[in-house]
């Protein structure tokens, strides 16, 4: 038992979470993050992002995210990266900077290659279910979506200061900086609010399409997942086979369903229903690579602090006890 054990015994490379470096001194939460019964996979929350990992220009730390590295390592567990160019906690040179276009794909290209450069050493990629590299995977595994959150919800593209610069072509500069510093690493682009059919998953695949139509490097696109009990979307598993189709890799990269507090018996139960309903979307689609919670306790979940008056959104209470929804994982695996 164990949701990766699970996950693995049913053709999935790995169920995984979240979790982030400030926590990583509470010995509790550390011992049942590293349990690789429960997790095979791992995800920094915030310390690979770019206002960590190169707060002033050319100046790269990596302090936080080889913490995290070095954990997934020592446990036996893949890990992704998280992220590479996102409209979201940028440093203020770059969220702020005025850029030329020449400028900013230098900045781009910096930031990408090093980034993925630095994790190289310990990197095994690939994790195409449908080839042989699934039997190589031993050690830890990093994948990195590229960029992240490039669309609005009515599919147009997000006005920030990557595509003011540059319109879409960021995507390429990014995808392309990321394959020269590790060509083995698996290229994502994640996104929030694609996971039901309509204009913004529409937007992503037109992207993915264009970007294969153009060469430019693209391997699997990260569904982020943060849904609200009651409200998981029926046509996820269309969705996932929508990408599917055109050769990629799936996953689903940030998963978790939050409620309006405090939680009733009720509302439990529907995230169980809902939880196993989104597990079960990514077992029937086959390049489905696997599931990652956006940590896994209530004690450290993101959305309290995000969402006014939500919270209870993961499959362990705040005592790391076992919710109801974990039993709704367990039943789609
Ligand atoms: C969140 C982290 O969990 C928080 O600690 C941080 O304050 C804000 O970012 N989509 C993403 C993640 O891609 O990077 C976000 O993580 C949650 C939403």
């Amino acid at each position: 038992s164990g949701l990766h054990t699970l996950a693995k015994a049913a053709g999935k490379l790995y169920f995984g979470s979240a979790t982030d470096n400030p926590e990583l001194t509470d010995t509790a939460y550390v011992a049942k993050l590293s349990d690789n019964a429960e997790f095979g996979q791992i995800t920094p929350g915030n310390s690979m992002k770019w206002d960590a990992t190169e707060p002033t220009r050319g100046t790269f730390t990596f302090t936080g995210g080889d913490v995290v590295a070095s954990l997934a390592e020592k446990n036996g567990q893949l890990l992704r990266g998280h992220n590479c160019v996102w409209y979201n906690q940028l440093p203020s040179w770059v969220a702020n900077g005025h850029f030329t276009a020449a400028d900013l794909t230098d900045v781009i290209t910096t930031h990408c290659g090093t980034l993925v450069g630095h994790y190289k050493g310990q990197i095994f990629l690939g994790c195409d279910q449908r080839s042989v590299v699934v039997n190589r995977i031993a050690r830890a595994t990093f994948l990195i979506p590229s960029y992240s959150e490039p669309f609005n919800d009515d599919g147009t593209w997000r006005s920030d200061v990557f595509f003011n610069t540059l319109g879409q072509s960021y995507v390429s500069i990014a995808l392309k900086a990321a394959r020269a510093a590790d060509p083995n690493a698996k290229l994502y682009i994640n996104d929030y609010n694609i996971e039901q059919t309509g204009a913004k998953s529409t937007a992503m695949l037109n992207l993915v399409k264009q970007l294969q139509a153009d060469g430019v490097p693209i391997d699997g696109v990260g569904f982020q997942s943060h849904f609200i009990v009651g409200e998981v979307p029926g046509s996820f598993q269309t969705v996932l086979e929508q990408f599917t189709a055109l050769g990629l890799e799936v996953a689903i990269t940030e998963l978790d369903i939050r409620m309006t507090l405090p939680a009733t018996d009720a509302l439990l139960a529907q995230q169980q229903k809902d939880y196993q309903s989104v597990v079960q979307a990514c077992m029937n689609v086959q390049g489905c690579v696997g599931v990652t919670i956006w940590d896994w306790t209530d004690k450290y979940s993101w959305v309290p602090s995000t969402f006014s008056g939500q919270g209870a959104a993961l499959p362990w209470d705040e005592t790391f006890n076992k919710k109801p929804a974990y039993s709704g994982i367990t039943a789609a695996l």
